[in-house]
């Protein structure tokens, strides 16, 4: 049988998912069993109002350490991280927060013997000869950004303290998520998310990848809900542990545009392709999430026409 969630901290809390995931945990434990925490001090009001919020740089096991101990964690779920755009611009960067801050969760896992530690990986860990469509759960994996790179040597170490360590470690591989809480933190996909504000704001768009690049993408609620409802899952039934496949819909910026416009008739979009596009390029367009349907009973609920008209609605809400 295992062990119920009584203590948690969510590193990496003020990011895109953080926030919204600390405020999800709020919810379902109790505000007072769950601390965010992040490098950043500059909480939003709603997150600091609702619980504890403590400074905590990952690269520094020490700092961890001591809000296990004093606050008597059992599960941490690991949001800390740089993404695929920063890390393209500082490499080392991303190796160090992405690598050291998850050898460090895992360490005092181990040390502490902690309950659970959720850790997201991403669709960016394929590349290079992976099939474009329908991705399986087993493909090869050879990304060519360095996030990449630390997101499969990261479920990697995830399998490993897995096996080696008996610690309970999930993990599942994001596509690229929308939101309207909190922006998002340099990704690739961060378009996505950036095209409403614009769109609402001034009904123009200049997007930095082209008109066509189809991507796999996810609206928070069902992310929120795929990274609760894996942390809950019934260890027993879990064949995969790290690299949960988890998808939603796919478009590209060309077809999100189309259903933006049937809210917001005038709205215009130019492309100016950057430095993004080709890791863009060398993620696939659509992924194959069976083994999470049938392992922990992963299932959407928002497509492309429902995910576009709510957060037209709660941006309009929040911007005018
Ligand atoms: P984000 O960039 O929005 O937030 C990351 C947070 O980590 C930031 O608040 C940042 O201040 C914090 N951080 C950076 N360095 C730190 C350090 N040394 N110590 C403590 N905190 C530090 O990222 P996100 O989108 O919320 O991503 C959360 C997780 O989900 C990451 O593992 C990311 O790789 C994964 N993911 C996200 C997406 C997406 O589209 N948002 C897609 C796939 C995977
Ligand atoms: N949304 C993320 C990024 O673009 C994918 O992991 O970096």
């Amino acid at each position: 049988m295992q062990k119920e969630i009584k203590k948690i901290l969510v590193t990496g809390a003020l990011g895109q998912i953080g926030t919204e995931l600390t405020m999800a945990l709020r919810d379902k434990y109790g505000e007072d069993k769950v601390i965010a925490s992040d490098i950043r001090v500059d909480p939003p009001k709603k997150l600091r109002k609702s619980g504890l919020f403590l400074q905590v740089d990952v690269t520094k096991p020490d700092t961890i350490n001591q809000v296990i101990i004093q606050h008597d964690v059992d599960t941490i779920f690991h949001m800390a991280a740089i993404l695929s755009g920063i890390g393209e611009k500082d490499p080392h960067l991303c190796w160090n927060v992405n690598m050291n801050g998850s050898i460090n969760v895992l360490n005092l896992g181990v040390k502490y013997d902690l309950n659970r530690i959720i850790i997201p990986s991403s669709m960016a860990v394929w590349g290079d000869g992976v099939p474009a469509e329908n991705v399986p759960q087993d493909s090869v994996l050879k990304p060519t950004s360095m996030y990449g790179v630390t997101k499969v040597a990261g479920e990697r170490l995830c399998d490993y303290y897995v096996r080696r360590h008996g610690l309970d470690c999930r993990g599942l591989r994001y596509p690229g998520i929308i939101s309207h809480e909190t922006l998002p933190g340099g990704g690739t996909t961060d378009y996505a998310v950036e095209i409403f504000y614009e769109a609402i704001k001034h009904k123009h768009y200049t997007c930095f990848l082209k008109e066509d690049t189809t991507l796999p993408m996810m609206y928070m609620p069902d992310c929120i809900k795929a990274t609760m409802d894996l942390a809950e899952a019934d260890y027993d039934n879990l064949e995969h542990h790290s690299d949960f496949n988890v998808a939603a819909m796919s478009f590209s910026p060309g077809e999100l545009a189309e259903e933006i416009k049937k809210h917001i008739p005038n709205f215009t979009m130019d492309y100016r392709p950057d430095y993004r596009q080709p890791i863009a390029e060398s993620w696939p367009r659509s992924i194959d999430d069976s083994c999470a349907r049938r392992e922990w009973n992963w299932q959407p609920s928002y497509n492309l026409e429902s995910m576009v008209s709510d957060m037209i609605k709660k941006l309009r809400m929040k911007l005018l």
